[in-house]
């Protein structure tokens, strides 16, 4: 099936949020979508999907013109979408989620669950999509709820199937069992639009590549003709410095130090499993490692917000293990959370207010029980200037500002009082290329004005561009500490849990 947009312009009151765009989808192809946060990605395809009716433009299915009153038009022409927040039903089950909302027809008036499964296990073996139909899809994990969306879109003939940023939530290893899901579809002529702001993967995996910025297509290219630079320069429409330009560190003292630190989490599962570490003034330790591997419960054991269950916290040659995080922010230490929205913001608070919120009391901003607002606005100013955060105002809630500018909320918020250690968890995950270069020249600036810092990350990349020392963590422990120069290779087998002895360990026994 061939998908062909022509000229569509969608407004959503002064905002254009596309302005004319065209685009073709071939048979068998993975076209990849790229473009920063607001670019207009989401928009263009939800109008695809039948969501939203663009103000001018056409779609034609196989040169034919469609009108899409909804998505149930878009579906009975074989488009699916996998949106970025999924849309299943949590106490449902696979089968249930899947065939929700499916035609009556197919399955009778009465939902024929044996049939169902059946398909299911069909579509599954089909196209590599491990899933147990009967699973309650509130158990499964997000990469797996990610192929029961994909199965219903698959359930109900989708022959162009829209996938709105699915490796955002996903590690390295499920995006790269997703890019085997995607080649499975194409090779059975079907195809696939796949929405992306990172320029590896749509390298990777697309056959065309189209860029948006500001609403408005900038062109298609080629993985061939193009390069990741060029690629980001069409993005953000200035070249951009994808690799973060960094000095030699300079440590000096030691400021944090982990001596066995063991740490359970929420299902009473010990989760750091005798941590040792130590980060000096001036250094980035970063630690790598896939998605639960222990690093969520590291972080918030060093940050206060969980009691370890052994070991010790040193900061600054004090003992602060079980201290609370109110202590540990007196004590100097700045945090970026792993989940910003939930942890970092009050989201329906004003940008303003989110960049005092641990300082509400402080007489700077608050005398005798009364906020100075006037305080409050100046110093947001200063940081709104300083951090380059885009927003028409600093009184509008945190909430409506993009995924990028929300994290320098973060970001001026933690740097802007006397700070010691500073301890980033996942600090560029769903951002644009520009706030991400913007946050690690600004970590590395830190470094360099003599802050010890400790970056957790699941991105390798990231991992690799700012740690001056790599410790990769696996089931709970630290496998090794490391030079960068060692190379992506060897640290991504350490993230699998093998070091070099243990290869070793491995011939000698084979032999
Ligand atoms: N329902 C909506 N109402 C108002 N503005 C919207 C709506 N949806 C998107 N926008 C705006 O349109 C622009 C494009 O957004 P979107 O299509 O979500 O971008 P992308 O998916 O590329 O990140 C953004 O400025 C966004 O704030
Ligand atoms: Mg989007």
């Amino acid at each position: 099936m061939r998908v062909e947009l022509r000229g569509i312009t969608k407004t959503f009151g002064s905002l254009v949020a596309t302005d004319d765009v065209s685009l073709t989808v071939e048979p068998g192809e993975v076209h990849g979508l790229l473009g920063e946060n607001g670019a207009g990605k989401s928009t263009l395809m939800n109008v695809l999907f039948g969501m939203l009716h663009a103000d001018h433009g056409e779609i034609l299915i196989d040169g034919e013109h469609a009108t899409f009153r909804g998505p149930g038009d878009a579906v009975r022409l074989g488009i699916g979408m996998v949106h970025q927040h999924f849309m299943l039903v949590p106490v449902f089950s696979v089968t249930e989620n899947v065939v929700l909302g499916s035609e009556p027809t197919r399955f009778g008036q009465l939902l024929d669950y044996r049939k169902a499964r059946a398909r299911i296990r069909d579509v599954s073996t089909q196209f590599g999509l491990d899933v147990d139909p009967d699973s309650l899809v509130e158990d499964l994990p997000v990469g797996i709820q990610q192929r029961v969306e994909i199965l219903k879109a698959l359930n109900r003939d989708a022959k162009a199937l829209i996938l709105d940023e699915p490796t955002a939530v996903l590690t390295p290893q499920e995006t790269e069992a997703l890019f085997a899901i995607m080649r499975s579809l194409t090779k059975s002529g079907r195809s696939v639009l796949f929405i992306t702001h990172k320029l590896k993967e749509v390298l990777e995996i697309a056959d065309r590549i189209t860029v948006m910025r500001r609403g408005k297509v900038v062109g298609t290219t080629t993985p061939r003709e193009s390069s990741e630079a060029l690629l980001a320069e069409m993005m953000v429409g200035r070249s951009v410095n994808l690799v973060v330009a960094k000095t030699l560190a300079a440590p000096t003292d030691s400021v944090l130090q982990l001596h066995e630190l063991r740490v359970i989490d929420d299902r009473n599962i010990l989760t750091v499993d005798g941590v040792s570490l130590d980060v000096h003034a001036g250094e980035i330790l970063a630690i790598a490692g896939v998605q639960g591997n222990g690093q969520t419960e590291l972080v918030e054991a060093i940050t206060g917000l969980r009691k370890p269950v052994g070991g010790t916290v040193v900061l600054d040659g004090v003992n602060v293990t079980g201290a609370s995080p109110r202590a540990m922010l007196d004590r100097g230490l700045a945090h970026i959370p792993e989940d910003r929205q939930h942890d970092g913001l009050v989201l329906p608070m004003s940008v303003a207010d989110n960049l005092v919120l641990d300082q509400h009391s402080s007489p700077v901003f608050a005398s005798f029980g009364t906020r100075k607002l006037s305080a409050v606005r100046e110093h947001a100013s200063e940081m709104i200037e300083e951090f380059d955060i885009r927003t028409d105002s600093s009184q509008v809630p945190v909430q409506t500002l993009s995924g990028g500018n929300q994290q320098k909320v973060i970001v001026a918020r933690e740097l802007s009082r006397p700070i010691r250690l500073l301890v980033a968890a996942q600090p560029t995950r769903g951002l644009d290329i520009g706030s991400i270069e913007y946050v690690h020249r600004r970590i590395v600036a830190e470094r360099d004005k003599g802050l010890a810092v400790l970056v957790v990350s699941s991105e390798l990349d990231e991992v690799m561009a700012l740690g001056d020392r790599i410790a990769v963590m696996y089931e709970g422990q630290i496998v090794g500490i490391v030079d960068p120069s060692v190379g992506r290779e060897q640290i991504g087998l350490m993230m699998a849990g093998i070091t070099p002895q243990s290869a070793a360990t491995l011939e000698s026994s084979a032999s």
